[in-house]
């Protein structure tokens, strides 16, 4: 790591800038790297492979990786999916499993590297703005290390993402508002007390550990980037940070073309792709990124990992959608719904709202035939279907209710 640039007007600062956003602008910031310095390091040690997300370390902001990380996070399967994506005619679908992370979705990823970087810089208190998953997140891996977690969660967060942060011994504020007002407190609150912010699109460390996802895609994949991974996106951290890790691998030369990175979104949470859509709608190629802003909406979804006003990496995501050349799309709640359980019976890998709908925007997709049958083609699954038990039941078939006989189990399979 060797500074921070801002993603709206490019401005740099030094790696021993200890501010989130830009001084000048407010912007974002991405953390840069010395890639001739890292190239050197891969060709001195090769690519450090550690089985966790502190694997290809040359590329990661924080010292000493995995010293005191008892959990292993990221290193998730990538299966491929054979029925699922024949179902519609596709030969090549992946899914990248990351409900195998010890709480059970991508957000450990970040969780992670900022709880590492916590550490590095001796902070005693990390928080978090959340619709639940990097609340449960990030008390998980505080927990994993001793640190106390003061998480926001909208008082609506669903109960299972609400129990796992109060199991896990972090102090849960559930707040009468929605995400939008969770973040704006959890920030005024962490400025007053002095915690260590780890929100999501304003930490510049999250996307650091969300790249790590691309990494372990290129490597299951015996070195190959795909033609597209399918990212579900709400402030657009998760799908920016995909992005950045196969820029990673280009810049010290260890691919030589780059996927398309697709944004799906909720159809009532589409401030993303709204954006995206009206860009690309105006022509407009030599974007002065200083200048793009992104209008918030009023979500209103039942994936309520996606459910964002106004998304707060969303620059970075706009940008990596038109850079990579990757589709905007979005899906109706009903669905998401029939996501559900078709991914879960057709690959074994349930997936909550949100991660279930890469694969709604992918038959959206096939039918208008933005996506090709040879394709290589990833989504994302990322998060469990156990954190919304209550979404995914609606997706489903009441149980058959049977006395305790045999006759009565013949008189339900005919039915
Ligand atoms: C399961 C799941 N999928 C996708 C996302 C979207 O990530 P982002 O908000 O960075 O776009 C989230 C964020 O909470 C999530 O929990
Ligand atoms: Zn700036």
């Amino acid at each position: 790591m060797n500074g921070y640039r801002c993603i709206a007007c490019a401005e740099t600062q030094s790696a021993d800038f200890t501010g989130f956003v830009c001084p000048s602008c407010g912007g974002n910031l991405e953390i840069t790297y010395d890639y001739a310095a890292i190239i050197e390091e891969i060709e001195r040690s090769g690519i450090d492979r550690a089985r966790s997300i502190f694997t290809f370390s040359a590329f990661l902001p924080v010292q000493r990786p995995a010293e005191r990380f008892p959990l292993r996070i990221g290193r998730t399967p990538l299966y491929p999916a054979r029925r699922l994506g024949g179902s519609l005619g596709l030969r090549n679908l992946y899914l990248k499993d990351d409900t195998a992370n010890p709480s059970a979705s991508s957000k450990d990823r970040a969780s992670a590297i900022v709880v590492r970087r916590a550490m590095d810089i001796g902070a005693d208190v990390v928080s978090v703005a959340s619709t639940g998953n990097a609340a449960s997140s990030l008390a998980c891996v505080a927990a994993s290390v001793g640190l106390p977690a003061i998480v926001f969660v909208p008082e609506t967060a669903p109960p299972p993402k609400l129990t796992q942060s109060l199991s896990y011994g972090a102090t849960v504020l559930a707040v009468r508002g929605n995400y939008d007002d969770a973040f704006d407190l959890c920030l005024t609150a962490s400025q007053e007390f002095g915690w260590f912010n780890r929100s999501t699109g304003y930490n510049p460390f999250t996307r650091e550990g969300k790249k790590v996802c691309a990494f372990e895609i290129w490597e299951s994949l015996d070195g190959r980037a795909p033609d597209r991974v399918l990212v579900p996106t709400g402030d657009g951290n998760l799908l920016s940070g995909m992005w950045k890790g196969w820029l990673d691998l280009q810049a010290v030369g260890l691919i030589d073309r780059l996927p398309k990175i697709d944004c799906v979104q909720s159809e009532s949470s589409a401030a993303i792709c709204n954006t995206v859509n009206a860009l690309r709608a105006s022509g407009r190629v030599d974007i002065d990124w200083a200048k793009v802003s992104i209008d918030a909406v009023s979500a209103n979804t039942i994936a309520d990992s996606i459910a964002v006003d106004r998304p707060r990496d969303g620059l970075a995501a706009v940008r990596a959608i038109i850079e990579s050349g990757g589709e905007a799309i979005t899906v109706p709640d009903d669905e998401i719904l029939d996501a559900i359980a078709e991914m879960s019976r057709l690959s074994g890998v349930f997936p909550e709202p949100a991660a279930a709908a890469p694969w709604a925007a992918l038959k959206r997709m096939v039918t208008a035939e933005t996506v090709a049958p040879d394709e290589l083609v990833v989504c994302l699954v990322s998060g469990s279907g156990l954190k919304d038990v209550a979404g995914a039941r609606r997706a489903v078939p009441e149980p058959h209710e049977v006395e305790p006989s045999l006759e009565a189990v013949r008189a339900a399979l005919k039915r």
